[in-house]
């Protein structure tokens, strides 16, 4: 099992697609396991954006990602954070193919829905930067070995 960070951007709830992308998740069978709304404060958003310091996008990128609410989730699957980042899609909406979150919801570099955690560190770091340890709550859905498992030998 494996666990990743996603972020529902300010253009998520602007545009009201909240309900939508999370949707998309859950019906993959990525289970929450933690979920929040909140305004990131500068300083958050600094520290998360914090490898893009320098570069021209990102004075517009924290002024963008503390201008509204986002919605933080921890979602948990095998391989999910690949599996996140293949259903978001490449960074550029216009680019990103059809059948991806950015790929059939937007076409701007920088409103682009939806943050996912680019690898395991960051996925763990991540969630350590948005959630304490007890608001994080692992539960196991009825439908687990129907989504997630093979269960055809064993009939
Ligand atoms: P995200 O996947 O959250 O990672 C960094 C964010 O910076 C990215 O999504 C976009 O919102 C933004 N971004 C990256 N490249 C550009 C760009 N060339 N122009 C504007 N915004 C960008």
């Amino acid at each position: 099992m494996q666990r990743t960070l996603v972020i529902l951007k300010p253009d998520a709830m602007h545009r009201r697609m909240i309900g939508r992308i999370i949707q998309r998740f859950e019906d993959k069978g990525l289970k929450p396991v933690a979920m929040k709304m909140m305004r990131m404060t500068p300083e958050l958003a600094a520290r998360h954006y914090g490898e893009h310091k320098g570069k021209p996008f990102y004075e517009p990128l924290l002024k963008f990602i503390t201008s509204a609410p986002v919605v933080v989730l921890v979602l948990e699957a095998p391989a999910a954070v690949d599996m996140a980042r293949r259903m978001v899609g490449p960074t550029f909406g216009a680019e990103a193919p059809a059948g991806t979150i950015r790929g059939d919801l937007t076409l701007s570099n920088r409103y682009n829905l939806v943050h996912a955690s680019d690898g395991p560190a960051s996925a763990e770091r991540e969630i350590a930067r948005f959630f304490r340890h007890d608001e994080i709550c692992p539960w196991t859905p009825c439908d687990t070995t129907w989504i997630s498992e093979q269960p055809w030998d064993d009939l």
